[in-house]
This record gives structure tokens, C-alpha cells and sequence, in this order.
């Protein structure tokens, strides 16, 4: 059931993906590298998200179409940055040359600073939100892609990197600072992976008005996935195999710290299963245990891809 409403969503995210793309016409060969950087064969599940709160709720999924192309903009921006060589220097994502490969370093940068930029371009001409509720969602993505979102995370993300590096380097014993790893690494992954999680779920809710104690449920809900799905990310890289995964990569290479190298693989296949579980228990007692959010949790554990 839920392997064929990810696929059926798919189609529909892609089609509105390539309409605003569309719009892109010079520079001929931004248009054409945004369209690389975008068109590729992403999971598409922030998107597919926010369709299921439409769902979840029995809304059509006009006000939600344009913010889903914004956010699925900004996670795409988010990627081709984090590929560069001053960050994860990556070579492949979803099976493809990353963009800078493909194209150059300065052509990257750029594609990520105007889908960055277009994401909220985007939204702001949706005619489909009241302007009550365009304002507060568009404030609710900035947030959340900002110094208080995703660039936050990323930002710690390189940094506990670079003093990792530095204490290797200084014959520093890491494991005695275990609990502080700890911290860092959660604040990393609820940053940098979650709060374009709680976006894909909190931004619907906003544009379908739905009450607050529901609203704070599955933004509770959001968080907890946010984390596993990072935790299963870190998992990925070192299980996963590149026909599925399409990506290789460079965490070990690049002396990350992620849950398996601080936990090891059984302890975070534990800590997934852990926030999943907590994460089912609020749609159980709150959502009538809705089965495709259910069927959605357990995807969050055992995806391949
Ligand atoms: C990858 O996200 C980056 C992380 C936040 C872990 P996805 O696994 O959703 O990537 P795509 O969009 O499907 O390629
Ligand atoms: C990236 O985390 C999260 C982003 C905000 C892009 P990772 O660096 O682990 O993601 P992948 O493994 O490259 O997709
Ligand atoms: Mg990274
Ligand atoms: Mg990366
Ligand atoms: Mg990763």
C-alpha cells in the first residue's frame, strides 16, 4: 500500500517540479544544471509529506502544491552543497555525477543559491494560501532552513569535523568525551536532517489550518522520524549498496562522527528503532493508528534507498 502511494505522489511532485522549472529559461546553463541538480531520481519524501498530511486530514492538495515544490527546492539546494569538496566532497548522489562533478564548482554553488532563492519565490506567488497563512509558513521555511534549521546543523556538521580532525591530530582519546558527542550529534541530526522533516509536516498543517494539539502531535511525530531517518542515513553509508543508495560515501574518509561510528552499528539500529517506536505510539494514540503513517514510520527503519 505504501510502496504504491510513494510512487503515485512521486509522479505528481515530479510533474509540479517540472512546471516551475519551466519557468528557468536564461541563463540557458543554469537552467540546465538546476534541472540536473533537481530532475535526478530523489526519493521525493519531504514533498510526498506534506500530501500526506493533506491525506491524513481528507484536504485536496491544492494549497499544499507550490510549498512542496519550494521545500523539495530547498532540500535539492541542500544536497548539491553538501556534496562540494569544502563540505562532503562527494562524487555521487541519487546514482549521478553530483552537480559540481558534472558541471563545476562555481555552476553548484550558484544552482544552490537560486533554488534557494526561487524556493521563496515560489512561495510567496503560491495563489493557492490566504496571505495570513502564507506569511507564517513563509517564515516557518526560512526558520527552518536558516541558522535555526538545516544551515545550523550543517554548519555543526563540518565544524565537530574539523575539531575531530584537530584532536586525532593532538592524540585526543574521543571516547572519554562520548556524552558530549553525544549532544553534538543530536543536535547535528535534528538540525540539519530534521527540521526539513518538521517543514514537510508542520507547513500543511498551517495552510489547512488544523488545530494546534494536533499540530504539536505530529510535529512531536516529525522530529522523532527526523532523527531516524539521519540515523538510518549514517546506517546507509556503510550498508547500503550504491544501485540503491546512489551515493559513496566519504563519512569514514572524512572522520565524521556519526551514530555508528560513536555507537556502533547494533546500538544505533537500537536508537532507530527506539524513535520509530516512540514515533508510532503517537500516531497510534492520536491518529487512530492511520495506517499509511504507520506503514510510513516503519518505511523510516528498514528503507534500502
Ligand atoms: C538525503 O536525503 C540527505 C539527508 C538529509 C539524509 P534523502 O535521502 O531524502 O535524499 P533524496 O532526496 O531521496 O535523494
Ligand atoms: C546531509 O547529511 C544533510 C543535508 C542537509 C544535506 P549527509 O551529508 O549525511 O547526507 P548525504 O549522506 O550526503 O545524503
Ligand atoms: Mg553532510
Ligand atoms: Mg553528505
Ligand atoms: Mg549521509
Amino acid at each position: 500500500m505504501l510502496k504504491d502511494y510513494l510512487k503515485e505522489k512521486k509522479e505528481i511532485v515530479e510533474k509540479n517540479l517540472q512546471k516551475k522549472l519551466q519557468n528557468y529559461k536564461f541563463p540557458n546553463k543554469l537552467s540546465e544544471a538546476m534541472n540536473y541538480a533537481v530532475m535526478n531520481g530523489g526519493k521525493r519524501l519531504r514533498p510526498i509529506l506534506m500530501y500526506m498530511m493533506c491525506d491524513l486530514f481528507h484536504k485536496s492538495y491544492e494549497s499544499v502544491e507550490d510549498i512542496a515544490t519550494a521545500l523539495e527546492f530547498i532540500h535539492c539546494y541542500s544536497l548539491v552543497h553538501d556534496d562540494l569538496p569544502a563540505m562532503d566532497n562527494d562524487m555521487y548522489r541519487r546514482g549521478k555525477l553530483t552537480t559540481h562533478i558534472k558541471y563545476n564548482e562555481p555552476v553548484a554553488i550558484l544552482v544552490g543559491d537560486v533554488l534557494l532563492t526561487e524556493a521563496f519565490n515560489i512561495a510567496t506567488h503560491s495563489k493557492k494560501i490566504n496571505d495570513k497563512n502564507k506569511v507564517k509558513i513563509i517564515s516557518k521555511l526560512s526558520e527552518y532552513s536558516g541558522f535555526y534549521g538545516m544551515v545550523g546543523g550543517q554548519f555543526e556538521d563540518v565544524e565537530m569535523e574539523r575539531r575531530l580532525k584537530d584532536k586525532t591530530e593532538n592524540n585526543v582519546n574521543l571516547s572519554e568525551h562520548i556524552e558530549k558527542n553525544k549532544k553534538m550529534l543530536e543536535y547535528i541530526h535534528a538540525h540539519k536532517t530534521g527540521k526539513l522533516l518538521t517543514a514537510a509536516i508542520e507547513l500543511p498543517l498551517i495552510a489547512l489550518e488544523v488545530e494546534e494539539p494536533k499540530k504539536e502531535k505530529l510535529v512531536e511525530y516529525s522530529k522523532l522520524i527526523g532523527l531516524a531517518f539521519q540515523i538510518k542515513d549514517d546506517i546507509l553509508d556503510i550498508e547500503g549498496d550504491f544501485i540503491n543508495t546512489g551515493k559513496k560515501s566519504n563519512d569514514i574518509e572524512n572522520g565524521k562522527i556519526t551514530y555508528p561510528s560513536l555507537f556502533g552499528l547494533n546500538k544505533s539500529k537500537e536508537m532507530l528503532n527506539e524513535c520509530l517506536n516512540k514515533a508510532s505510539k503517537i500516531i497510534e494514540d492520536n491518529f487512530g493508528g492511520n495506517k499509511l503513517l504507520l506503514e510510513l514510520t516503519q518505511y523510516f527503519g528498514n528503507r534500502e534507498k
